[in-house]
């Protein structure tokens, strides 16, 4: 077994290991992918400040995100399609999530169900919501969320359509893959990949397959998402998602601060400052750079998380420092575990824990709550979207 000591040496194993489609399904942004590639560089622009002879014992990393404790504020993001990169994928990383004690959010394009993923595990876990044009899925949604305990909706407002990545497209991506001469032959080489989904009948969109209606393909994400989703979003539907679900609301996918005013206008308990991981606009600012932006807005009025572009602990902690109560991580988790199952997710929270942790420290800070942005040297214009960094 290969040492592994970052996130990067995960995602070279689970690049080797899975099927062709679903590792470029992972690791493509929309477009020229410039935002995708903006989001993990813009991180690399901000710098610590390096501090001595401070006391360096006890430190903690424990926090909450919505009132929930967690071990360090690094969720889990919705990720569609887990269960293609590893047999069962969505119940082997909320079993590591809940080991670990930090928060699971499974997405509505996974392939486990969100009854199925309840039946695994014991700590409640998030469920995200994508907006549908059809009431009843919704309704219906919310209460087998609630039925299997979720302790938080998180409702994803950034894609009413869907940003093309054209590998999907040539890649021809489904759940299950349509065997073509060329899948096969790519999935012949991924043995454990392939015995793995063998041994497991979970190979569909498990909350969508039995529970809508007027799906025409439903193993084609883009077939699907065209038909089904919601074109017409607006406040007041979200609104009335609002009304269908009573338990703490997460809105997820939100890049400017006008529609961070509306998020809190309509009740939210936190939101998500993302752009869905560079798949969605391309040429939209990267997370980290708009967060500061958005905190000055409502940063006092409601909880602020951050996703895109995490890769390490060092990157939370830069997050943390400007603002975010929490930050999610998509790609990190996925790599781990397409390179090694649960026990991968495991090591990816482990790897960013440590980073987290030891640079913390070498910031002369005890307590992730104590971070701030005297921790940080941020460059001249880096909250300003119009300066070129
Ligand atoms: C393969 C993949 C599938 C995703 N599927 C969903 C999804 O079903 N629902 C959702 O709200 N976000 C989805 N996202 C976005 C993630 O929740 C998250 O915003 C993003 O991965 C964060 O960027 P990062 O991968 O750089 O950490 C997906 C991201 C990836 C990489």
């Amino acid at each position: 077994m290969p040492v592994i000591t970052t996130v990067e040496d995960l995602r070279k194993i689970y690049q080797r290991r899975t099927p062709r489609m679903f590792y470029d399904y992972c690791e493509s942004g929309s477009w020229t992918e410039q935002t995708f590639r903006d989001n993990v560089s813009d991180f690399s622009k901000l710098r610590l400040r390096q501090r001595v002879a401070v006391d360096m014992n006890n430190r903690s990393t424990r926090s909450t995100m919505i009132g929930e404790d967690v071990a360090m504020p690094v969720a889990l993001a919705p990720v569609g399609l887990t269960g293609m990169q590893s047999a069962d994928g969505e119940i082997k990383a909320a079993k590591a999530a809940e080991a670990f004690g930090v928060p699971f959010t499974l997405s509505t394009m996974s392939i486990c169900s969100i009854e199925d993923v309840a039946e695994h595990t014991t700590r409640p876990f998030w469920m995200q919501v994508y907006t549908l044009k059809d009431d009843d899925f919704m309704r219906r949604l919310f209460d087998r969320a609630k039925a299997a305990n979720c302790s938080a909706a998180v409702i994803t407002v950034d894609l009413q359509l869907m940003g093309q990545r054209h590998k999907d497209v040539k890649n021809g991506l489904s759940a299950p893959p349509k065997l073509t001469p060329k899948s096969i032959a790519n999935m012949a080489t991924k043995v454990h990949w392939g015995l793995g989904m063998l041994g497991t009948k979970r190979r569909f969109f498990g909350n969508i397959v039995g529970h809508a209606k007027g799906v025409t393909d439903p193993s084609s994400l883009t077939t699907w998402t065209a038909e089904a989703f919601d074109q017409s979003l607006d406040w007041d539907r979200i609104r009335q998602f609002r009304a269908m679900w009573d338990g703490k609301l997460i809105i997820k996918g939100i890049l400017d601060a006008e529609d961070a005013k509306q998020a809190l206008n309509v009740g939210a308990d936190a939101i998500i400052v993302s752009n869905h991981g560079g798949r969605q606009l391309d040429g939209a600012m990267s997370s980290i750079r708009m967060l500061p932006m958005i905190m000055d807005a409502v940063g006092d009025k409601i909880e602020v998380h951050l996703d895109s572009g995490i890769r390490s602990g060092q990157d939370v902690l830069k997050a943390l420092a400007l603002g975010a109560k929490g930050t999610y991580i998509g790609r990190a988790f996925v790599y781990g575990l397409g390179a090694m199952g649960q026990e991968g997710v495991t090591k990816a929270l482990e790897v960013i824990h440590k980073e987290l942790d030891l640079s913390m420290g070498l910031c002369g800070v005890q307590d992730v709550n104590a971070l701030s942005r005297d921790n940080l040297y941020v460059p001249q214009g880096f909250e300003d979207p119009r300066v070129l960094l």
